[in-house]
């Protein structure tokens, strides 16, 4: 089979960081040309990558490279026109996550790809993990009994981005939640297996954001600080089971950072990061830590899923409808936020 023509949309941190490279990297995929609004930005990702082609408007490039398959790494406010677009040129489409910033988006963004006929996933890339898959099989064999409760964490005590568009809530759509939340909600979602919500309740601030300030990822303007600093959730699903959420850019806690997904089971409880199993036989506490590599870069196996998906040579992992059950999660928890009361759901609709 002939190589894979791929195109990269977007040509800043993660285009560079963790698509490009690792495309590159890969002898059945040839990088056929990158686009960015910004053409100084598209021009400068052509020559380091040595790649053939570059754009300053997507369209052009969909028309005149024709690529098979593309990355789109724009800002959130873009992903769902960007991957429509290319969807509907006949390119399949690995989108940056956050899905989209609305739950509409999203449908629209899945919805296209059945109609075309081509496949779409997300960078969920935590999910590539080999420790996630070993998780997945414990659980469906019984291992954990019945998950009836969790915890979703991604903390920064002072970890608000000073780059980027990241606190500018009309490119994003919102701050931790989306941004670093999300992946921790896409690992528990796949755990639990998408249970049917019945109601979601959350807070949020941005007391800390808006004074502005100096943290391990640099410093910020309070004055332009439009997202979140932090929201605190509560999903209740009708199976009886519930998660909590915690999720911030910035928050007085002790350490520099807590990220982890823990699940309570009626026989064993889960910590993810790092992989822990925990359980009581005869009175006696049973602690299994297993020796994952954590430091192993799974946007590299995300990469190389979409690639075999391409190729018809794997199925992909995270899909379309996995990535709306995740949107609607986001969308719900800030919501409730915005209205200070709980989101009802009911006939099924997550
Ligand atoms: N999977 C992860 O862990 C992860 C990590 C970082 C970023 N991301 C996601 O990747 C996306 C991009 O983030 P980033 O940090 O690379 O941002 P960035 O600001 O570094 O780069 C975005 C690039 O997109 C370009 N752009 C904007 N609008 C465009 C358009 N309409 N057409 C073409 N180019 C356009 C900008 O000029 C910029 O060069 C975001 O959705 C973010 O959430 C995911």
């Amino acid at each position: 089979m002939s190589k894979l023509r791929v195109a990269v949309i977007g040509s800043g941190q993660v285009a560079r960081t963790s698509h490009i490279n690792h495309y590159k990297s890969l002898p059945d995929v040839e990088v056929s040309a990158v686009c960015d609004v910004n053409q100084n930005a598209a021009k400068m990702a052509a020559d380091e990558f040595q790649i053939p082609s570059w754009y300053a408007d997507a369209g052009t490039m969909l028309e005149e490279i024709r690529p098979d398959a593309v990355s789109i790494c724009v800002p959130n406010k873009f992903h769902c026109d960007m991957t429509c677009l290319c969807l509907e040129h006949g390119c399949h489409v690995l989108c940056e996550k956050p899905p989209a910033i609305t739950e509409e988006e999203a449908e629209k963004m899945r919805d296209t790809a059945r109609r075309c006929g081509k496949i779409l996933t997300f960078g969920f890339h935590f999910r590539h993990a080999e420790k996630i898959a070993f998780l997945k099989r414990k659980i469906e064999a019984g291992e954990m009994g019945t998950l009836y409760a969790g915890d979703v964490t991604w903390l920064r005590r002072r970890g608000i981005p000073g780059w980027g568009n990241f606190t500018n809530l009309e490119m994003q759509g919102g701050g931790p939640l989306i941004d670093i939340g999300a992946h921790m909600l896409d690992l528990a979602a796949w755990l639990l297996d998408y249970p049917e919500v019945s109601y979601i309740c959350a807070s949020s601030s941005d007391l800390i954001g808006k004074q502005g300030g100096t943290g391990f990822m640099g410093s910020w303007d309070g004055a332009r600080f439009g997202v979140e600093d932090g929201l605190f959730g509560f999903i209740q699903f009708s199976n009886g089971g519930s998660l909590h959420v915690r999720t911030s850019f910035a928050v007085n806690i002790a350490d520099k950072e807590e990220r982890n997904v823990r699940l309570y089971g009626s026989k064993r409880g889960i910590s993810v990061f790092p992989l822990g199993i925990y359980g009581d036989e005869d009175g006696q506490s049973v602690n299994t830590v297993y020796p994952f590599d954590e430091t192993k870069d799974w946007h590299y196996d995300c990469i190389r899923n979409f690639v075999e998906s391409c190729m018809g040579r794997a199925d992909i992992l995270v899909t379309p409808d996995q990535a709306v059950y995740v949107q609607k999660l986001i969308t719900g928890l800030y919501r409730s936020a915005g209205t200070g009361r709980p989101v009802i759901y009911g006939n099924g609709n997550l």
